[in-house]
């Protein structure tokens, strides 16, 4: 026995949904997606502020090329984010809405440098971005969107919680080699220099470096 089928009807049905609601789950509620805009908003800012700071760095009246190597990595890091959040906006059938960013007043101070004050609203940036994924997950939580707080664990928390204790260990550096002005801060860039702006000691910030079995966990 054969089905009839209109192929009529069925394109003018199809063609006439909106098929990212098909798309969404019911856990994905417009409360959710509003919160990864959200999201995504403060990786754009915080994008914006690792860039002024690594520019200032980069001037020739502070000339840190160390430090500012450190800042263009943690904007890259924020604009890779960023791009990975809006993709997954997508996948799960929401849509893209820009918001402006807003710039930062920020500045290094260049007379005299002082390094500990930059670096310590860079520890608040970035944990500020560490706070706001908690919040994201909570959300998630709530709605019962296990899959958001799948992505979100696996590919945000363990990072930018081992990125927060990196930046507030370069702070701890940071105020040490400054009770000496001017070798200390400059041996400290060197550091940063010769590891192109990767924080040396992140690795040992890695909770995975004390696993007895080296398999990824
Ligand atoms: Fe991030
Ligand atoms: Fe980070």
């Amino acid at each position: 026995m054969s089905t009839e089928i209109d192929p009529k009807k069925i394109i003018a049905e199809v063609s006439g949904h909106d098929i990212d609601q098909w798309v969404r789950t019911a856990s994905f509620t417009p409360e959710v997606e509003e919160s990864i805009r959200g999201h995504i908003h403060q990786e754009l800012t915080s994008w914006l502020f690792f860039r002024k700071l690594g520019a200032d760095c980069a001037r020739s009246s502070i000339s840190l090329h160390g430090f500012a190597r450190l800042w263009e990595r943690s904007a890259e890091e924020c604009l890779a984010d960023f791009k990975w959040l809006e993709k997954y906006l997508l996948s799960r059938g929401g849509r893209s809405k820009p918001t402006s960013i807003e710039a930062t007043t920020f500045e290094w101070p260049d007379n005299p440098i002082e390094p500990v004050g930059p670096c310590k609203e860079a520890l608040f940036v970035e944990k500020k971005l560490l706070e706001d994924l908690e919040r994201l997950c909570s959300k998630a939580d709530k709605s019962g969107d296990v899959a958001l707080t799948d992505a979100i664990q696996s590919r945000f928390m363990r990072k930018e919680t081992r990125h927060a204790k990196s930046l507030a260990d370069l702070l701890r550096q940071v105020v040490r080699a400054s009770k000496q002005p001017g070798l200390g801060i400059y041996l400290l860039d060197r550091e940063l220099r010769d590891s192109d702006g990767i924080v040396p000691w992140d690795c040992v910030n890695d909770p995975r470096q004390q696993d007895n079995d080296p398999a990824e966990v």
